[in-house]
């Protein structure tokens, strides 16, 4: 395991022998570039704890030189992992991660100072089960993860991406779900939820189409909690009047 602090990530991943090989079915490019300045306390924090915590995707993981993550090592335990792609400032991330000291957390974030945030409280909270990934979730996902490795995939508020022009920079398209099943164990939760009631419909049809994944029945225990807090994101949808979509399937056993 090595950390790149600073490296530049690439949006656009080859593909994949994997059923995800249609470069049509994957986002073109699914982020905008935002300011990332950071604080002299936030640059502080950073210099110290990002090399133990964190990792920044550079290019050798796009070209294939980077081996999957070993997690146990960089965790130094053996738990459940889950996976959540594009943790914003991390609201979501420390809050489930704590109720769940259990379960160990890969945070994925391109945006440099939400991943600041996040590491800020990490910090200050003294939480344990948290690392952090500064690159494309994309390439996270086909160059670091192992097929059958994840125990839950958490995609909260993806960035709608709303006029029918940029649909296809959209994270969740057909190749991307397909490639989250792959890397779900069996009985794995994706977790997803949207403000967006296009995308929310696009994902609904996306999801219960993936042979691999299913929704859960009256009967089925969840291997990890589905409780977000509510961010402050989400409060905007909601004094803007958007409804939120909340989704959960499974990997087949
Ligand atoms: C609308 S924000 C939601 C943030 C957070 N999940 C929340 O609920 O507050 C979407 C986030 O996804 C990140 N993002 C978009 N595409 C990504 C990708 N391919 N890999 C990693 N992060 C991505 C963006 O930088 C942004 O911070």
């Amino acid at each position: 395991m090595h950390a790149q602090p600073g490296v530049e990530v690439c949006p656009d991943a080859p593909e994949q022998s994997d059923g995800t090989r249609n470069q049509r079915h994957l986002p073109a490019s699914t982020f905008r570039s935002r300011r990332s300045t950071l604080s002299d306390a936030q640059r502080r924090t950073w210099d110290r704890r990002w090399p133990e915590l964190g990792l920044s995707l550079g290019a050798s993981a796009s070209e294939g030189a980077e081996p999957p993550l070993d997690t146990r090592a960089w965790f130094g335990r053996q738990a459940p992992l889950v996976l959540e792609i594009g943790c914003g400032s991390g609201t979501s991330t420390l809050a489930m991660a704590t109720e769940e000291p259990e379960v160990d957390v890969l945070a994925v974030e391109i945006y440099k100072r939400g991943l600041a945030q996040l590491l800020c409280a990490i910090d200050r909270e003294g939480v344990g089960n948290i690392r952090l990934i500064r690159g494309n979730a994309l390439d996270v996902l086909q160059r670091l993860i192992v097929p059958g490795s994840l125990t839950g995939v958490r995609v909260f508020f993806p960035d709608p991406w709303p006029k029918a022009r940029h649909h296809k920079r959209r994270f969740l398209q057909t190749g991307t779900v397909g490639l989250i099943a792959d890397r779900l164990l069996p009985g794995g939760v994706l977790h997803v939820a949207t403000d967006h009631p296009g995308y929310a419909e696009h994902i609904g049809a996306l999801g219960d189409a993936e042979p691999r994944l299913r929704r859960p029945g009256p009967g089925d225990a969840l291997p990890i909690s589905v409780v977000r807090p509510t961010t402050k994101y989400e409060s905007k949808a909601h004094e803007a009047g958007s409804a939120v979509t909340e989704f959960i399937w499974l990997r087949h056993e």
